[in-house]
Formats: C-alpha cells, structure tokens, sequence
C-alpha cells in the first residue's frame, strides 16, 4: 500500500495536470504536536481557481494540514512543522512556513471557515466588516454594500438583513456558520480553506453553501474538509484522500471516487471504513 511505502499515486491524467496551475505546493511536509508526528512527509500541489477536497477517517491530518497552510497552528504550543509549504505566484514564491512571514496579511490572502462558528461577539455587520475596516479603505455605502453582497452570497442574508445591528452570538449554529463564511470571503481572500464547513447546517442550508462554493471557485481557490462523499464528489475537482498522516491518493475527484488506483481508497469512497 503506497501509505506504507511513502509513495503516492496520482490518478489525474497527465492531459487534465497540464492545464493545472499549482497554487498551493507542499512537498515533504512533516507537522508534529510535540512528540507526536501527525503528517508523514506529504506532497500535494494545490491547483488555483479549482476545489480541492480532502477527505479521510477521524485523525488522519486532514485539520492539521489545513491549518498549516495559514498558519493557525502558531497559536498551538508545540506545533512545529518541517518541508515545503509555499504559495507560488507568477513573480515568485511565499515561503508559508517562514517564521518572519506576515501572518496578519497572509490570512488576508488565505481565509480559513472552521467546523464550529466562530463569530467574534459584535454584532452582525461587524462581524462581516470587520476584515474591511482592517484591511481596505470603503466609504460608509461601499462597506454596506460589501456586507450585503458577502451575506448574500453565504445564503443567510434574507435571515439576517432585518437585524444587522443585533449581536451575532443570538443567532443559530448553522446562521453563524453561514455569517462565518460570510465575514471569510468579504476581504476577497484569493484562497479560501474550509474545515467542514456544512457540518452543523441544515440540508437546504448546505446545498445553499455548496452553490457558493461551486460558483466562487471561478475566482478562488478553495479547500474543503469533508466527511461527507456526496459533497466531496458533488462540489470538489480535484480530491486528497489521507490515512494516518499520509496522502494515500490525489487526483481528479471523479477518478478518485470511480476508478482510484490504491484499494484503501476505494474501500474509503464506498464506505468500508471510517
Ligand atoms: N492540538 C493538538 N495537540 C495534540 N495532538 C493533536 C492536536 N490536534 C490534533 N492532534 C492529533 O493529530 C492527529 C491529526 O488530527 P487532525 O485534527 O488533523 O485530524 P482530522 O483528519 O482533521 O480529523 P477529524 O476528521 O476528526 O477532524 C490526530 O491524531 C489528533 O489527535
Ligand atoms: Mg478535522
């Protein structure tokens, strides 16, 4: 089993990888809480404007990574990580892992939705202007606008428009997940990172968070955590498929979920186990 021996399979074909721009690239990425090693030398290449998902059982690594892409595990004593992590861009390359790297800007850059809401205690408006008001300069009506158009976009406006002063803490689970997503796109991030992100919603809700997911990949490049197949294979292009710290499998999601070339895959998409 290539999890075993350190390879990985990639079931994309060649045609499909050549018009594929790497955003993300990770290559040999080790990740520890202290002594314990949750990601094993892993190497993925994250396509820009395209929907990755990862996928894999309970502890596999699939939060750890994510949050190494934006760096929330400098918040967790004795994180450490080691290998490649880097954004590339046409005029060079940002090196994630840097110590001096700007944390504060580079989450502007790259979003992150986490599974359970996380809204600051501000009101509703606040909580979807705050990144705005820290990072571009909008008049009063431009930043209404703005508030508008990310609350819209994450299919809770029509729940929310007639109280935008209220605090965000008084709305429900799944309306302050949608007001989560909201406030994560509303700086216009060119990455978005989602870590089960419909996990607490309802189904019309997650539907909802599915179509703008499908509709800003035009723009954004997005990761998304799933736990659930029909959404990974529903909204995602490209598929990571991770056991025990290591990336079993990545290619196209379609590949991925018929024809994968790793039989712990297979077992994984038809729900044999975890
Ligand atoms: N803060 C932490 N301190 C110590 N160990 C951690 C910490 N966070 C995660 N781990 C461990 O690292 C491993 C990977 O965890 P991670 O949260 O990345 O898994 P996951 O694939 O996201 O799982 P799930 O699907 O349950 O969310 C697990 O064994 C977990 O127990
Ligand atoms: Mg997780």
């Amino acid at each position: 089993m290539s999890s075993d021996t350190g390879t990985t399979a990639q079931a994309d074909s060649s045609a499909n990888d050549d018009a594929d721009q790497t955003l993300i690239s990770i290559r040999d990425l080790d990740a520890w809480y202290g002594d314990f090693q949750a990601l094993h030398g892993l190497s993925l290449e994250i396509p820009k404007n395209k929907v990755t998902a990862f996928i894999g059982p309970s502890g596999c690594g699939k939060s750890t990574l994510l949050k190494w892409i934006n760096r929330m595990n400098d918040l967790v004593p004795g994180a450490t990580a080691r290998g490649r992590l880097s954004l590339i861009h046409d005029d060079g390359e940002t090196n994630l892992l840097h110590p001096g790297l700007d944390v504060v800007s580079m989450r502007r850059q790259i979003g992150i939705v986490f599974q359970k809401p996380n809204p600051f205690p501000k009101s509703i408006y606040d909580n979807v202007a705050f990144g705005p008001r820290l990072h571009m300069r909008t008049t009063k009506a431009e930043l209404d606008e703005l508030v508008e158009w990310a609350l819209k976009k994450a299919a809770v406006w029509d729940e929310v428009k007639d109280r935008l002063h209220a605090p965000a803490m008084g709305l429900s689970g799944g309306q302050q997940q949608r007001l989560c997503i909201a406030r994560a796109i509303a700086v216009g991030p060119e990455i978005l990172l989602m870590d089960e992100p419909c996990s607490a919603l309802d189904p019309g809700s997650t539907l909802a968070i599915e179509d703008l997911i499908f509709e800003l990949r035009s723009q954004y490049t997005i990761v998304i955590v799933t736990h659930n197949m029909q959404q990974a294979s529903r909204c995602s292009d490209k598929t990571a498929f991770f056991f025990e710290g290591k990336l079993v499998e990545s290619g196209d999601t379609e590949l991925i979920f018929t024809n994968p070339q790793e039989k712990r895959t297979d077992d994984y998409v038809r729900g044999r186990f975890g």
